[in-house]
């Protein structure tokens, strides 16, 4: 029904008025718009301004402008952005938002009745902003950095922060003068972390974040491990280099490649020939730049336990084991000599002579045995093999 009495109308219309034949209101559609971009839609073919007595452009279903008898009235939601000519009918609006995005139509009614209308549709870009930043890989000290942002829209302020924190323009950060880029030259490892750009209009804000990595390093190599350790056992040595990205690790040893590439060392089971000289070399594959960090380790009989002995203690052992020595000589002669029933001269071992010291106390047993028949190059054998070890073991440990 709506249809025939639409069809019939148009029918009326075109018999009455020849000149309009079989067109609409033609409304070219204008280029996609941008937020704060202002628009005007004209028709192509209006028709004498004398003969329309009621003009309205629509957005959607509500009226924007209503131009009745040439007086115009604007919809209150347009208020100041909406305007119309007369003359050719065009509807200008300002300020222009997202949300104008859609189809917007102009209806004449004509004096000599019936009526016209066009359509159009346009197109406002969301507010949007993108970040573009270095794609070669920073170093610190040496490479410089620019982030850009790029967006649509009119926009009223360009606002910058890093890691949530208003962007300061210092010696090595400048802003463009529209704001729009920072230039960063040198980078610092400081200047790591994510860069956030807010594009703001009058009616949205939009922000777009940049990640920025400083790479640098390897620095302050150190190797923790032990420094003297005993035979037989399990020993690692672990290394650790301050660097972005994190470094890579080679180890030598005595000046030739291991072939290991952890960050840690590891002997199973020690033995004499792991004493040495172990290099840690900590590899960075962006600034190609390496650090070199040694340690030394002495693998011995009795390492590891007892790092630190004074010397007043290591004394006191060497005085024990003299005495120690002394006594089971003397007890071994005194054994011998009981038995034998051979008791000449007046040592007495059990007494005095352990209040002596121990070199006397040794002496006395040599003595003694000398007069024995006790095996002499035994006695030399075991006190030959106590003062070496003892000579030893007073040397590694101081
Ligand atoms: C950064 O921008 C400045 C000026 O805007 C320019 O001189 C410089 O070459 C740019 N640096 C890089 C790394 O693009
Ligand atoms: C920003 O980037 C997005 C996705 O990469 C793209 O769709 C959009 O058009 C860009 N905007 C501008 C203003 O360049
Ligand atoms: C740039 O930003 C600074 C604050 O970060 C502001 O003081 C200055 O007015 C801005 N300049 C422009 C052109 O927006
Ligand atoms: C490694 O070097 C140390 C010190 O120069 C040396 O005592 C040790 O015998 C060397 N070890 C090997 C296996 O070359
Ligand atoms: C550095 O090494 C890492 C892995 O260790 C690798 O993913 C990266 O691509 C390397 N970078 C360069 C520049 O060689
Ligand atoms: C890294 O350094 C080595 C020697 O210092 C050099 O031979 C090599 O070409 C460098 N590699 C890069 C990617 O700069």
């Amino acid at each position: 029904m709506m249809v025939s009495y639409r069809l019939y109308w148009t029918l009326w219309i075109l018999s009455c008025f020849g000149q309009y034949l079989g067109q609409d209101l033609q409304i070219p559609a204008p280029p996609n718009k941008e937020e704060g971009d202002s628009v005007v839609f004209t028709p192509d073919n209006p028709p004498d301004s004398t003969s329309i007595f009621l003009t309205q452009w629509f957005f959607g279903t509500s009226a924007i402008i209503t131009v009745a008898s040439g007086v115009p009235t604007v919809n209150p939601e347009y208020e100041g952005r909406a305007s119309f000519d007369s003359s050719t009918l065009a509807l200008t609006l300002q300020k222009l938002r997202h949300s104008d995005s859609g189809i917007y139509r102009l209806t004449l009614q004509i004096t000599a009745g019936g009526s016209l209308t066009g359509e159009t549709s346009l197109q406002v870009e969301k507010l949007s902003v993108n970040l573009t930043g270095p794609e070669e890989p920073l170093i610190e000290g040496e490479s410089s950095a620019n982030i850009t942002s790029k967006g649509n829209g009119i926009i009223t302020s360009v606002q910058w922060m890093k890691d949530n924190s208003p962007l300061s323009p210092s010696n090595s950060i400048i802003f463009s003068p529209d704001n729009r880029s920072v230039s960063i030259s040198p980078v610092q490892r400081s200047d790591s972390g994510e860069y956030q750009c807010t594009y703001t209009n009058p009616f949205n804000s939009e922000t777009a974040t940049y990640s920025l990595i400083i790479n640098y390093g390897p620095e302050g190599v150190s190797i923790k491990g032990q420094d003297v350790v005993d035979l037989g056992v399990r020993v690692s040595l672990s290394c650790s280099a301050n660097s972005v990205p994190s470094a890579s690790f080679r180890w030598m040893f005595n000046g030739t490649d291991t072939g290991v590439t952890t960050d840690t060392f590891t002997i199973d089971k020690t033995d004499f020939t792991h004493s040495g000289d172990y290099d840690c070399t900590a590899w960075n594959n962006v600034t190609n730049r390496s650090a070199t960090q040694r340690h030394a380790l002495l693998v011995k009989v009795g390492g590891g336990g007892g790092g630190g002995l004074t010397t007043g203690a290591i004394a006191g052992i060497v005085i024990g084991v003299l005495v120690a020595v002394s006594g089971i000589c003397g007890l071994i002669v005194y054994l011998i000599k009981t038995k034998k029933m051979e008791r000449k001269g007046k040592w007495a071992f059990a007494g005095d002579s352990l209040a002596e010291t121990s070199g006397a106390a040794l002496s006395s047993c040599l003595d003694a045995g000398s007069s024995s028949h006790l095996d002499m190059a035994w006695i030399w054998h075991v006190a030959a093999n106590l003062g070496i070890n003892l000579v030893d073991a007073t040397l590694l440990m101081m």
